[in-house]
């Protein structure tokens, strides 16, 4: 089968187009044909960084990078008894770990992925992977966000913020939203309550007391976040586990709840997120759209950190 492999961490060039044999599927696993597939921040930083390969590969090379998958199951495990050959699905396989979904077949366990609703495109569901499954965690497991909540998301308009924004809205918070201003008319249609352009304004001067805050850039927007929120809010950060002591002082200072989180594979998730997505609640916006032979283009135009959405690739 066609896949692209990773040998040592590096530029777009290290990734490397082979035939390698398809994967063999355990009892508890599904073998599924992929359709498209999509990339998200850490396919680039773990590509580029030994140290980010390592702690989700360890010693494993080639390394085959991706997790965001939409397919049709070819194989299923004797063990598997929720999904059927034909079937079709999506999920984040093995994160954190080795997802190996930069290929024609994955081997996914059938506890990371959920039936892809007929109504949606296999694009839609294979963006709708990593970054709603984060937005969700954050929101509904780690912020427990509900009716009349006011709720900040940092960087509205990217793969991560254009579906918290959605799944806020479903819970029936009040929702403000940070891009820059180009990127205005696409965060309110997305549902965003208030815009705040961070190029030019002081969102300090606009938000004081969130009830909780999605931080999706890190760096000191942690601390402008704190400021951001009231006493007793709930503020999850997600680009990195590194927060200053200062940081963690200052919101300890305030009662309120600072913390990393890391996306994890769910099925259980997975199936909140079908569910939203089949009743049109919650909607992919697939700004744009790669072919596998693409990926190197795809990995380094999401490294410029500017997408709207998400971006998909086709097999
Ligand atoms: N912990 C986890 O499990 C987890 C999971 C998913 C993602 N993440 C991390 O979360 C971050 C965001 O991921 P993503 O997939 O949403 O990225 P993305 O789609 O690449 O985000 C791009 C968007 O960010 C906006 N943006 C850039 N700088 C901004 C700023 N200073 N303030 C507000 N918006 C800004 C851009 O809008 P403009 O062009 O208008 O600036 C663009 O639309 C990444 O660091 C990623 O690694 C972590």
């Amino acid at each position: 089968m066609k896949a692209i492999i990773l040998n040592e961490a590096g530029c777009v060039e290290n990734l490397k187009y082979v035939d390698i044999p398809k994967p063999k599927i355990t009892s508890d696993e599904v073998l599924v044909k992929t359709i498209s597939l999509s990339i998200n921040p850490v396919d680039y930083k773990v590509r580029a960084n030994t140290g980010s390969l390592n702690w989700l590969f360890k010693n494993e090379r080639p390394a085959v990078l991706g997790w965001d998958l939409s397919g049709t199951i070819v194989e299923i495990g004797e063990n598997v008894t929720d999904f059927k050959v034909g079937d079709a699905v999506f999920g984040m396989v093995n994160f954190p770990g080795k997802g190996n979904v930069y290929a024609e077949f994955v081997a996914a366990p059938a506890t990371h992925v959920a039936l892809k609703p007929s109504n949606i495109s296999h694009q839609e569901a294979a963006t709708a992977t990593l970054a709603a499954l984060i937005a969700w965690q954050t929101l509904v497991n780690k912020g427990n966000v509900k009716k009349g909540d006011k709720v900040l998301i940092h960087g509205a308009s990217g793969g991560v913020g254009h579906y918290a924004t959605q799944i806020a809205k479903y819970l029936g918070a009040y929702v403000i939203g940070t891009s820059s201003a180009k990127n205005r008319e696409f965060v309110l249609q997305n549902g965003t309550d208030k815009h705040v352009d961070y190029t030019t304004e002081n969102i300090l001067e606009i938000v004081s007391d969130a009830d909780f805050v999605l931080d999706t850039i890190a760096g000191d927007n942690i601390s402008k976040s704190i400021d951001s929120t009231k006493t007793g809010g709930i503020i999850v950060t997600i680009p990195s586990g590194n927060i200053s002591n200062a940081d963690i002082n200052k919101a300890k200072s305030k009662g309120i709840d600072l913390s990393f989180l890391l996306v994890e594979s769910s099925g259980v998730d997975m199936l909140k997120i079908a569910q939203l997505m089949e009743r049109g609640i919650l909607k992919s916006h697939v700004s744009k759209t790669f072919s596998f032979d693409e990926m190197k283009d795809a990995h380094l135009y999401l490294e410029k950190g500017r997408t709207i959405g998400k971006i998909v690739i086709n097999i």
